[in-house]
């Protein structure tokens, strides 16, 4: 497909830790025909562009040079999203979490056992979620494996990185909306990972011909949480857990009070909540746990000894009163941390916003704790800084599904996962971007300040380009850009 490599010429940002990001203004990258990052040159000024290149063997090669304003940034990573939930976002606002669920959440994703209907939305959300700049997802689906496999193909088709899973969930739920047994449960989820897998290796036209990666959606065992899932349900899913590894597995942890109550009535001989899912062998490296509001200190311990994720989801949190996670003190523990939009929990698709709700979480933390309650050289109860949220958005989401070696920042080695920023003036939200003057005088606002500046007050409009694995996959940006993948 990409018989040439494709080499990119200008700003780039690239997360390093959680406390360090690189702002390249000159820098000469080349993406391989695999959608791999081959190289990359970090300081390359204009004059010495040609002789670099001839260095790299690349003679008479085409450069896309990023004029003023624009940059490369990596992928955002959404650890935690519900795609059955977006026709229902920006509504039930009024309520928490349990009545929330009973009176918004469950109608809605009822509606996808009409598979129709289902593949007409899911084709609207991931192109929805394309276009925010989400090159990884972690999606839930319904209870449905029919509506589940429709999401998984259309993701497939898409291009976009993705873990998918179907919900299990086998009480505690309206009657219209539940799974009959636990073996039906167990059947399906099976067989909704036979068909992630098996698609796979079938591949998409490129993939066919070799230039993307064989395993770009993947499958994620789904307990939707302990209040909706018999011991009998997350025992056999424990099984299957210790049969497979290499499985994902995402579910909800001590997101609101009366929900906490409720486990702790359920699994009475469970010392905590997250004690649940350590008896039935669900916590593991590669398990997601999503909220993590109300953690014990005793939990906590337990998530940091299994190296377990956070997906952090601040701006459900705020959204469903839910309350405000500690993210600080996780890290502090050595926790690896990623951002989740968690819609429709969350009022937005995107992790550009889920990265603002994340900084006021911490500053209403950081304030409430006052000087002498924050760690003097830690990150509890501390604002984040941008390296910190870039931190979380990327590579700390990549950590959580264990793709920090593929992708999360730029590399040679890893995929080309990507986007383009666009902070000029005719993006549609001008004025933003490049007024003549920044504060302080300068004429052009540097690097580092176009970052602030795309973070807090950019959206859609500015994010030019999208790729994954070296392929463009959608240009939300330009008007006319969308790239359709009708199954
Ligand atoms: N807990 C169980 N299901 C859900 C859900 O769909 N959203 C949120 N935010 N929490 C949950
Ligand atoms: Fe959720």
């Amino acid at each position: 497909m990409h018989p040439e490599p494709t080499i990119f010429y200008g700003p780039v940002i690239s997360p390093e830790s959680l406390t360090s990001y690189k702002a390249l203004p000159n820098c000469l990258l080349s993406v391989g025909p695999s959608g791999t990052i081959d190289w990359l040159v970090e300081d390359v000024e204009e004059h010495a562009l040609q002789k670099t290149l001839a260095q790299k063997g690349c003679i008479d090669v085409n450069v896309t040079v990023l004029p003023s304003g624009r940059f490369l940034l990596p992928g955002f990573i959404d650890t935690h999203t519900h795609a059955p939930q977006l026709p229902n976002i920006g509504s039930g606002q009024q309520y928490e979490l349990l009545d929330w669920l009973s009176n918004v959440t469950f109608p809605t994703e009822a509606k996808f056992s009409d598979l129709e209907f289902a593949r007409r939305t899911y084709e609207s959300v991931v192109r929805r979620i394309l276009d925010c700049g989400t090159t990884t997802c972690c999606y839930y689906g319904t209870l449905h494996l029919e509506a589940t496999k429709a999401l998984a193909d259309i993701v497939h088709i898409s291009g976009q990185r993705a873990f998918i899973g179907k919900c299990n969930m086998d009480r505690n739920c309206p009657e219209y909306y539940v799974e009959p047994s636990v073996e039906v449960s167990l059947r399906e989820t099976r067989e909704l990972i036979s068909h992630i897998r098996s698609q796979s290796s079938r591949g998409s036209p490129e993939q066919v011909s070799g230039s993307l990666s064989p395993d770009l959606v993947q499958p994620v065992l789904t307990p939707r949480f302990a209040v909706s899932c018999t011991p009998e349900l997350l025992s056999s899913l424990g099984e299957l857990a210790s049969s497979d590894p290499s499985l994902l597995i995402q579910t909800h942890i001590s997101e609101n009070k009366a929900e906490i109550a409720f486990v702790k009535e359920l699994f009475s001989e469970a010392p905590h909540y997250a004690g649940v899912y350590e008896s039935f062998g669900l916590l593991r490296h590669n398990t997601i746990l999503a909220h993590a509001v109300h953690l014990e200190d005793a939990e906590v311990e337990l998530i940091a000894e299994r190296k377990t994720g956070i997906s952090h989801c601040p701006t459900s949190n705020f959204n469903l009163s839910s309350g405000v996670a500690p993210v600080g003190r996780f890290l502090d523990r050595g926790i690896k941390v990623g951002l989740g939009t968690d819609v429709s929990g969350g009022f937005s698709p995107s992790i550009l916003n889920t990265i603002q709700n994340a900084s006021i979480a911490s500053k209403i933390l950081a304030m409430q704790a006052g000087p002498q309650g924050s760690s003097p050289t830690g990150f509890a109860n501390r604002q984040l800084s941008v390296a910190t949220l870039l931190y979380l958005a990327t590579l700390g989401g990549a950590e959580v599904c264990g793709l920090e070696k593929v992708v999360g920042s730029f590399a040679p080695g890893k995929s080309f996962d990507a986007l383009i920023i666009d902070a000029r003036n005719n993006c549609g939200n001008p004025g933003l971007w490049y007024p003549d003057h920044d504060i302080a005088g300068n004429s052009k606002p540097t690097l580092d300040g176009l970052l602030e500046r795309f973070l807090f007050c950019g959206d859609d409009r500015n994010i030019s380009r999208v790729y994954v694995q070296g392929r463009f996959i959608g240009a939300p940006g330009h008007p006319g850009r969308s790239l359709s993948f009708t199954i």
